[in-house]
């Protein structure tokens, strides 16, 4: 098969502020839920922040991102997806006037961007409610979040809307259920909240996000707002009819974030599912109206498939990206455990397509992998073939789900430089193109060494995907 990208296919990285950019207090910036998680979802909050949490420094992209711009724009980016720090922009969140240090910065990322023909997508909530908002309201379990949101979003879209045209609205919205500290700022811990809590805070979330695309709808008429789930494809363990039931609930607790999204309305599945877990959510009289603001896009990061069994209990579980099932014999993993399964992303794409006709776009893709820098003719690098052949793969099988008749927006690799990563807050874990010289224990120059990959993704832009390799 001939894979055939769109001329005007947007191949680009993908970051988050949290993860990069560091200067956590720098230019009056609050704390985010971030700097108080210094093991990611892993491990236990810190009171302060500690000097431990490696997202303080981060890869210091605050002050070094025009290097990192210039190295994006080396390799042909078409677009750089990065989100906006909201504690930079309202350092509380729930303040009426906004730090304009913060937004300064943002002005100089974009214009950055700009400079070399970069599109900016930009994510409005990447994980980094601020802690203030946390603590004070319980996150997204107050209402009072959805106005705060509100006024950031306007002040962000006013600021920025001669500038970018591409916006999603949360990250992986669909993790708020599970990591419900990471998803929605929601302080209490975990054990002591029940389903009612997480999905009020979910519908909160989702009021939220469609507000965000009517205003960005009114104040920037050409922009396209999309938004953002966790793809993770849900294959029935075996062909027993009960296993291929529980892999369709699965696929329900995705699919009901997008469907809310995309359709404008809580799908009819959630009437019976809400009456199990027990919830019911509070509406605003208006909430109903609000929701049908639908997103122009969905974006998706997709890393991973997993199994799903009535009874899980019989078979080995696996890991994953902030969610386990049951593991596939047909795969291999990554050293972090992730089953790898470049078909998955085809899957997943006319998933999406059958169901809603609206155009992708994979925002987050990648393998988490311990890289080695070595010296080449007297030049550091990290020969990283497994990552190069993750990635071909995948976007072999993305040429694919095109062919299969999916319109896909663009691509977008996760941490397409080097970046402290969600889950396990660790640098050890590298996904880019680009090396930082940072290791776990907070040591390094922070130097950027280009990887092979960098190289070969060069190529991959260049010749619009001809250079994959089918195997
Ligand atoms: C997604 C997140 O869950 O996966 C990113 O949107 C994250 O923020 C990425 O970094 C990879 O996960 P991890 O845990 O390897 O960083």
């Amino acid at each position: 098969m001939a894979i055939k990208f769109n001329d005007d296919f947007l191949w680009g990285g993908a970051i988050a502020a949290n993860q990069c950019e560091g200067a956590y207090l720098e230019d009056g910036k609050g704390l985010s839920i971030q700097d108080i998680m210094p093991n990611g979802v892993v491990g236990d909050i810190s009171d302060e922040p500690i000097e431990e949490n490696l997202k303080l420094i981060g890869i210091d992209f605050y002050h070094r991102y025009k290097e990192d711009i210039k190295l994006f724009a080396e390799m042909g980016f078409k677009t750089l997806r990065f989100s906006i720090a909201w504690s930079r922009i309202f350092p509380k969140g729930d303040e009426q006037e906004p730090n304009e240090l913060g937004l300064k910065f943002y002005d100089s990322v974009i214009d950055e961007c700009l400079k070399y023909g970069i599109e900016p997508l930009v994510t409005l909530s990447h994980y980094e409610t601020p802690l203030h908002l946390a603590k004070t309201y319980d996150g997204w379990r107050s209402r009072k979040l959805i106005g705060f949101f509100e006024n950031y979003c306007r002040v962000v879209f006013e600021r920025y809307k001669d500038k970018v045209k591409y916006w999603l609205t949360f990250n992986e919205i669909n993790a708020v259920i599970h990591f419900p500290l990471m998803g929605a700022g929601i302080y209490t811990p975990k054990s002591k909240l029940t389903k009612q809590d997480v999905y009020q805070a979910a519908h909160h979330e989702l009021v939220a996000s469609a507000l965000a695309v009517k205003l960005a709808h009114e104040i920037m008429p050409e922009a396209k707002v999309g938004c953002m789930v966790l793809g993770v494809v849900n294959y029935p363990m075996t062909p027993n009819p009960d296993d291929m039931i529980a892999s369709m609930e699965r696929d329900r607790d995705l699919m009901f974030f997008t469907d809310v999204q995309v359709r404008g309305k809580y799908p009819r599945y959630t009437k019976k599912l809400f009456r199990d877990l027990g919830v019911e959510i509070q509406m605003e009289p208006d909430d109903e109206e609000i929701l049908k603001n639908t997103v122009d896009f969905i974006s998706f990061s997709y890393y991973m498939s997993k199994c799903t069994a009535k009874d899980v209990s019989k078979y080995e579980r696996g890991r994953g990206n902030l969610t386990s099932g049951v593991k596939n014999p047909y795969l291999k993993e990554s050293e972090w455990g992730w089953q790898i399964d470049p078909q998955g992303l085809r899957y997943i794409c006319n998933y999406f397509y059958d169901r809603y006709e609206k155009p992708l776009f994979i925002v987050e893709n990648g393998l988490g992998a311990i890289d080695e820098l070595v010296e080449v003719n007297g030049i550091k690098t990290v020969i990283d073939d497994y990552r190069i052949k993750y990635l071909n793969d995948h976007l072999v099988e993305l040429g694919k789900a095109i062919d299969d008749g999916v319109e896909v927006m663009g691509y977008t690799s996760w941490g397409c430089i080097d970046l402290v990563s969600a889950s396990t807050a660790e640098l050890k874990k590298r996904y880019g193109f680009i090396y930082v010289d940072r290791n776990n224990d907070g040591t390094g120059s922070l130097e950027r060494y280009k990887k092979k990959s960098f190289y070969w993704y060069k190529e991959v832009i260049e010749t619009n995907g001809k250079i994959l390799k089918e195997e």
